[in-house]
């Protein structure tokens, strides 16, 4: 099944760094996300496709990114959007061919851009070959050594063999058939059935993810992210948990499925694996942990180089609560000395744009709330993430301020766990509507013909929000994250720079130093007087009076 990249000559390795002295390039890093099914369509089916990603790097580089990592463009039935893997060193054909992964990595170096590929570690495909043999060469097979199979509970092994919960809903077992076609052992899937758990415990699991990750390297990708990064290891025993809802658990306590110590071994020789490498290949963890020091676990110096935030990506738009997430955050990075991490949208989470155009309510609004707010606030916060120290991470399309699209029809929704939870969960496809590039009537420039498919429906008012549009307009959103990722990129008291410094400002105010950078927030609806100082270099909202921060703003000055 693994294709092959015959007579393909070997790209030398990431993008070039002088030699000698490492350039820490991650530590503060803007990472971009591309969702490949939804970012650009080179052959007009309606899916995006690599070499639709390929076309658009151009823009990624003058956008100012210094990384772009791709959500699972692998070969995959796509049960979950492709984090469902079938063969992890194939490219999926909806998405091209190996030569097509090839050609894009090639490019982004050429670009100056680096490439961070999805690594699915915690679950395969149910069509994965190991999973399918497992399954054809019933109990007592070897393969099933590599997943979590278990007899039942019950008379006849009717139930469960534990308590546990799938994300997406319902019990976190499936019943296999034997292959006399009775009822056989149960497998273990912490997300859908389509996704069998692996059983890390199984040397040849690990063996494989060596193997897999050198593959990508020699491919000359410059990272990975780390899909579930919390899950691979689980509880010996499997033990009940004991308590239902277990959804409301998730990243309030260690749970037996997830953030369990033995996870950070498998780590370890990870970092070895990136380490052998040029060009500073790096690792991020998806760990879902309870909270940011235990988050800190996953980057240790013998570890991963970074871990998403998502008590950051998880707060309210307000000063106190922000004020208090970036310091527990650079706090818990300090002992291990890794670089924090912000991100405020990925393809799981409703947009920031509409989160913030609704009343605080977790990740999942269903809401389209009131959009010219959502989008002052999605704009300031924006350059609040991007002055604070560390690495941060973008989701494709929110540079146009995207709002998530939160009418889809149910008859086009996708997401399994919409189906698991009986429609009242699992939206996350309103994240992840095609992207507006260009012109008047959908596909909006996201498939080669106008009037072509696209795999979600991009909503009318789209056209105004295209990059076309945008471009060149000098209140628009997508010129705002261009000036910001400028002034970023030249300015050295930003990135990676010293830490912060707060200064005093009243209630619902934020304002910090970064040597000679200050930035003002002001997260409530009213005016608020406060004395500026210095150059401004940019405002989320345009013009600045002086004296006054205007309502749900930021700024950005030289001091
Ligand atoms: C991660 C992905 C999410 C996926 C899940 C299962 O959380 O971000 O999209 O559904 O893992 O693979």
């Amino acid at each position: 099944m693994t294709q092959n990249l015959a007579d393909t000559p070997r790209p030398l390795s990431a993008v070039a760094t002088p030699a000698g002295e490492p350039s820490r390039w991650w530590r503060d890093a803007v990472i971009y996300q591309v969702y490949p099914r939804s970012f650009a369509d080179a052959n007009g089916d309606g899916m995006g496709d690599l070499p639709g990603v390929r076309s658009r790097l151009p823009y990624l580089r003058d956008l100012g990114v210094d990384a772009v990592w791709l959500s699972p463009f692998y070969a995959s039935p796509q049960a979950d959007a492709g984090y469902d893997v079938a063969d992890y060193r194939a490219v999926d054909p909806m998405f091209g061919t190996l030569l097509d992964a090839d050609a894009l990595i090639r490019d982004a170096h050429e670009l100056g851009l680096r490439i961070i590929v999805d690594l699915v570690p915690n679950h395969s495909s149910d069509q994965h070959e190991w999973f399918q043999r497992a399954l054809r060469e019933g109990p007592g097979s070897p393969l099933r050594e590599r997943y979590h199979f278990r007899a039942g509970k019950g008379e006849s092994g009717e139930l469960p063999p534990n308590d546990w919960e799938s994300i997406f809903g319902g019990p976190a077992w499936t019943r296999s058939t034997d292959p006399d076609g009775t009822p056989g052992d149960w497998y273990l899937h912490l997300f859908a059935p389509e996704q069998p758990d692996f059983n890390w415990d199984s040397p040849a699991v690990a063996d494989e993810f060596r193997s897999i990750l050198r593959f990508w390297l020699d491919m000359g990708v410059d990272g990975f992210r780390v899909d579930v990064a919390h899950g691979l290891v689980k509880a010996p025993g499997l033990p009940d948990l004991g308590s239902h809802d277990q959804l409301k658990l998730l990243g309030n306590d260690v749970m037996p499925f997830f953030d369990q110590d033995g996870v950070h071994e498998i780590y370890r020789a990870w970092r070895r694996i990136l380490d052998e490498y040029p060009g500073e290949r790096i690792a991020v963890a998806e760990a879902w942990t309870p909270t940011v020091e235990r988050t800190a676990n996953y980057v240790r110096p013998d570890e991963l180089h970074q871990a998403f935030n998502f008590q950051y990506l998880g707060t309210a738009w307000d000063a106190a609560e922000l004020r208090a997430v970036i310091d527990s955050s650079l706090a818990a990075m300090r002992p291990v000395d890794a670089p924090a991490t912000w991100v405020l949208s990925n393809h799981d989470v409703t947009r920031h744009a509409t989160r913030f155009a609704n009343p605080p309510g977790g990740t999942q609004i269903r809401e389209r709330g009131d959009r010219e707010l959502g989008l002052r606030r999605a704009r300031a916060a924006t350059l609040l993430m991007l002055a604070l120290p560390g690495s941060a991470y973008l989701y494709q399309g929110e540079e146009l301020g995207l709002p998530d699209v939160t009418d889809l029809p149910d008859e086009v929704r996708q997401d399994p766990s919409f189906f698991r939870a009986s429609g009242q969960d699992g939206f996350r496809d309103g994240c992840r509507v095609p992207i507006p590039w260009s012109g008047e009537a959908a596909p909006y420039g996201f498939g080669p013909v106008e009037g072509g498919p696209s795999w979600l429906p991009q909503p009318a008012e789209w056209a105004g929000l295209s990059v076309e549009a945008q471009t060149g307009d000098p209140t628009s959103t997508l010129e705002l994250y261009r000036s910001a990722l400028a002034i970023r990129r030249a300015d050295p008291a930003l990135g990676a720079g010293g830490e912060l410094t707060w200064l005093p400002a009243p209630e619902g105010v934020l304002a910090f130093r970064r040597d000679s950078f200050l930035c003002l927030v002001n997260t409530t609806a009213e005016a608020v007087v406060f004395a500026t100082e210095g150059r401004l270099l940019l405002s989320s909202t345009g013009q600045v009076e002086p004296g006054l921060l205007a309502p749900d703003s930021t700024s950005w000055w030289a001091v």
